[in-house]
């Protein structure tokens, strides 16, 4: 239940966040005037309805539509969706099932396909599907259809694994300038070492191997015809490039090719790589590639390069074609006819043909390789020790570097952006944006999310269909994607009406509107350019004051402004140039002009009914409400002390204070006079029967007083408080005011506050009784003082008189003869 009623207000909200979306956003669609913008336009779709709809704007949003195209034939409505269709979809080749790493299981290979398209065979058990004559497959899958809108994104899942024990060819390139004597013989004493070192690796090893010097011309190799033959001792004449050994799994024979290779002699430091470089990538039948393996190009030298353009210094200026050129004995033929392949020339072969060039350098060039590998694609560099002694680390290494990472790359072009997303091999990770991923082992299993957007709808038609590659650097396998740009309309192309009469004769007729044809125009073709100038009929709508075609608010048709036409039918915008509208004026509690009683609205300005004034017509127009009822002079406004506005007195200020009163009626100064003499004897019959007017007069008083227990003055309603004692000394008050009728209201004392009469004589008897009481008691007081006193004399009297009868013996003024002194220092030896 609480479900149910969640839901329900989920969908109510959604709905009303939709009308107010829809209402207060501009549609997208509303301004696509045909079909094909319409369609490129996401979450847009045409109506071609030619029979329950005649409307120009026939872009919608089917989730919203607005009359007159919600009674569109819903068969008639083009709004093609997103469409995947999977063509090849081989299982992965892996032998590691139930080793570590990520197992590949059936349901991870086909998961994100939506079962679309035949997913291949189960996974290939035990041995590797190729060595039974099938192909090893890394990535799945490998071909797709698909049918995009533009700007909407589209996710395919796609899926790396590396085989085990995938093949790798290895093609040996070596510099064998004089200086690389050395090195040329610690590989031959390698060669085995290498070999067996790979083949540990993968058991489908294959090894090759060529050499270059640098094209024999002038400057770069001396051509006096007896260097040309021995440039240096032991050396064989120079050559451009020789392809010794092709790819073969006879490793011996590598060594011995490497030492049967002799070294050569050249003038200049830089060395011709580059033709070999493009040589051993380009021949792929002379060097041997395999169609399935990981190619490696081993680059050795200890000099730098020459690139395009350096050729001229020898007098060559073909470019380099990019073709292979090899004769039977495996010299490059063409190296003193075209110059040396640049670098982005270099990059493009060997991203065509898969290959991971590694740059063994000695040291002192390392820093120059290390960039150039940054513009060959899959390429890496490594240092080279003096001797090459540690080439077969080197190579080793580079090779583990290469195949435990994937990167994924495309060839798609500007109109389509892609983008990779991977959680590598952190399966319970975050998705990130990548394209890129370390530490893969054989047989885990990485995929890669590849998002595609069709920015815009490329410009020629023709290029709405692109073969899209998404390939591992690297390697000869990719996921190809034919996709198709949902970019135009069948309607555009098939069942149109030339010189249809429901164009006037001027325009093609398709998809439920009309193509004109030149000078015609209008959304019927009805309007025609007069010729001199094509600008002229649209000029004429343009409102000078924003710059825009019928104020931004209408279309221009044959030069008139057609304005639109408001959801709401309250609202009508109007005017030559739609400037106006009759919905924009100033509001007053949500209505316009306060209403239609008040005003009417006219091109954004109140227009007000009699009565009503100021910009929302919300004040009254009335001066006689601020004309005090009983004043004298019944022109006298405010009372001579304010200005009236919307019927409410504003009274003026002065240095003591503001003049108050509805009327502005009571001044703040202190002689002012006020009415309240004039109400008193009113309110004194009225309220407290007293004062002096006959009955008669009490009942012509003009108001009849509310009574109030305590009178309280309400400054705001222009209350004036009106204190009196009357004639019995009793107090009394009230207050007075205007109503908004302008009639005189007054609220008064309940009761009126008398003094309370008083019992003089009781006054009078109780003081001369509490004085003679006071008294009365003071002398008893005293009387008992005196008494304790005389008896205490007494007694101190007798007690004496008895002393005085005991010591009669003593004369008191008798001194004795003889006196006694001690000496205070005398300790009683006696
Ligand atoms: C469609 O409406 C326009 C304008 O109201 C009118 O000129 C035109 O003839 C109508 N076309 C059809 C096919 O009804
Ligand atoms: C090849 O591998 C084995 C065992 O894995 C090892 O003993 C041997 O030394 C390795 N050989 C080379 C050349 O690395
Ligand atoms: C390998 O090459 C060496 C030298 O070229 C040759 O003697 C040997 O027969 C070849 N081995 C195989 C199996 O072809
Ligand atoms: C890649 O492999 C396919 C067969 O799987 C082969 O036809 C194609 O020529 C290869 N491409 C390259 C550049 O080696
Ligand atoms: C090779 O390098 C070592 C030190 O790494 C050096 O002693 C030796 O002379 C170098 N040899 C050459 C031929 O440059
Ligand atoms: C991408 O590569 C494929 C195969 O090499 C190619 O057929 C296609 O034309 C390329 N696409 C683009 C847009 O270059
Ligand atoms: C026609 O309009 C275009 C662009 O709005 C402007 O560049 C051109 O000068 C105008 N031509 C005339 C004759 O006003
Ligand atoms: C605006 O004009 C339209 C058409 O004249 C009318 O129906 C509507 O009542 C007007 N609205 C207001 C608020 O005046
Ligand atoms: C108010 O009404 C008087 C007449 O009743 C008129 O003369 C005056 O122009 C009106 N003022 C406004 C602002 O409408
Ligand atoms: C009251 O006093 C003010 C200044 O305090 C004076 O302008 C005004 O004329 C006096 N009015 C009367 C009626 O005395
Ligand atoms: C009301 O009567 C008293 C005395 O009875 C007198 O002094 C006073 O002037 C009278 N007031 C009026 C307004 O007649």
């Amino acid at each position: 239940m609480l479900v149910h009623i969640t839901l329900l207000i989920g969908a109510l909200l959604a709905g009303i966040q939709g009308q107010i979306l829809q209402q207060f956003t501009q549609n997208p669609c509303d301004s696509r005037s045909t079909c094909h913008e319409c369609i490129a336009t996401p979450s847009c779709a045409w109506c071609y309805d030619t029979v329950n709809i005649n409307t120009t704007k026939r872009c919608f949003q089917p989730s919203y539509p607005l009359p007159p195209l919600d009674k569109c034939d819903p068969s008639k409505i083009y709004n093609p969706d997103n469409e995947m269709i999977i063509i090849s979809n081989r299982a992965l080749s892996s032998r590691t099932e139930g080793e570590g790493g990520t197992l590949i299981t059936e349901e991870e290979q086909t998961g994100g396909f939506g079962g679309g398209g035949g997913a291949g065979g189960g996974i290939n058990q035990g041995g590797g599907a190729w060595e039974s004559g099938g192909t090893i497959t890394q990535v799945r899958p490998q071909r797709i259809k698909l049918k995009l809108r533009a700007r909407q994104t589209y996710s395919v899942n796609m899926y790396y694994t590396q085989a085990e024990d995938y093949p790798v060819d290895l093609y040996y390139l070596m510099d064998l300038s004089k200086s690389m004597e050395d090195d040329k013989e610690k590989l031959s004493a390698l060669g085995d070492h290498l070999a067996q070192t790979m083949r540990n690796m993968t058991s489908k090893f294959m090894l090759g191997f060529g050499s270059f010097v640098d094209k024999v011309v002038m400057p770069y190799v001396s051509t006096i015809p007896e260097k040309l033959r021995h440039p240096c001792t032991g050396c064989v004449a120079p050559y451009g490039f020789r392809n010794h050994m092709t790819l073969s799994t006879n490793t011996t024979s590598f060594s011995h090719m490497v030492k049967r290779a002799s070294v050569s002699g050249n003038l200049d430091a830089p060395e011709g790589g580059f033709d070999a470089i493009m040589q051993a990538v380009v021949c792929r039948e002379q060097i041997g590639w395999r169609d399935q393996a990981r190619r490696l190009l081993v680059f050795s030298t200890d000099a730098g390069f020459h690139y395009a353009g350096d050729g001229k210094l020898g007098g060559i200026v073909k470019p380099n074609d990019g073709e292979c050129h090899l004769d039977q004995r495996g010299y490059y033929t063409m190296s003193s006819k075209q110059d040396y392949p640049s670098i982005s020339q270099i990059n493009t072969y060997v991203k065509k043909n898969a290959i991971n060039v590694i740059f063994a350098v000695t040291a002192e060039k390392k820093e120059i390789y290390e960039q150039l590998k940054e513009h060959i694609e899959g390429s890496s560099c490594g240092k080279l020790s003096n001797d090459s002694s540690n080439v077969v680390d080197l190579i080793t290494e580079q090779y583990q570097a290469i195949s435990s990472t994937v990167q994924m790359k495309h060839n798609a072009s500007g109109s389509v952006k892609v983008r990779f997303f991977s959680k590598c091999l952190d399966s319970k990770g975050r998705e990130i944006e990548t394209n890129k991923c370390g530490n893969i082992k054989v047989g885990s299993l990485v995929q890669f999310r590849v998002q595609l957007e069709v920015v815009e709808c490329p410009s020629d038609p023709r290029d709405t269909k692109q073969l899209i590659q998404i390939y591992p650097v690297g390697l000869n396998e990719s996921l190809l994607i034919d996709l198709t740009m949902l970019c135009d309309c069948p309607c555009e192309h098939e069942g149109f009406e030339r010189n249809s009469p429901k164009c006037h004769n001027h325009g093609t007729y398709m998809c439920g509107i009309c193509d004109c044809i030149e000078p015609a125009y209008g959304p019927y073709c009805e309007c025609n350019k007069d010729g001199t100038s094509a600008n002229i009929s649209t000029a004429n709508c343009i409102n000078p004051k924003n710059g825009l075609e019928c104020s931004g608010r209408g279309n221009c048709i044959c030069g008139k402004c057609e304005c639109e036409q408001r959801n709401n039918p309250e609202e009508a915008i109007s005017g030559e140039l739609c400037q106006c509208d009759n919905f924009s004026c100033e509001r007053h509690n949500g209505l316009i002009c306060s209403g239609p009683e008040h005003g009417t609205c006219v091109c954004g300005v109140c227009e007000c009914k009699e009565g009503w004034m100021g910009d929302n017509c919300a004040c009254r127009n009335a001066t006689n409400l601020c004309i005090k009822p009983d004043s004298e002079d019944p022109t006298l406004i405010c009372s001579g002390n304010g200005e009236c506005e919307c019927g409410i007195c504003k009274c003026r200020e002065t240095d003591e204070g503001r003049y108050f009163g509805r009327f502005c009626e009571h001044c703040p100064f202190k002689n002012c006079s006020d009415d309240c003499e004039k109400y008193k004897e009113c309110v004194q019959c009225q309220q407290y029967q007293t004062g002096n007017l006959t009955e008669e007069e009490c009942r012509k008083c003009p108001f009849t007083p509310t009574s109030a227990r305590v009178v309280e003055v309400d400054e705001k309603n222009g209350e004036v408080l009106c204190p009196f004692y009357d004639e019995d000394d009793c107090r009394f008050s009230f207050v007075y005011y205007f109503d908004e009728e302008n009639k005189i209201q007054v609220r008064a004392q309940e009761e009126r506050e008398c003094p309370a009469t008083v019992f003089l004589l009781g006054i009078v008897l109780g003081v001369i009784a509490a004085v003679v009481l006071l008294g009365m008691a003071i002398l008893l007081l005293w009387k008992l003082f005196t008494t304790i006193h005389d008896r205490r004399e007494f007694a101190k009297f007798e007690k004496e008189a008895m002393m005085a009868r005991w010591d009669t013996g003593e004369n008191p003024i008798y001194k004795q003869a003889t006196s006694t002194f001690k000496n205070p220092t005398y300790a009683g030896k006696s």
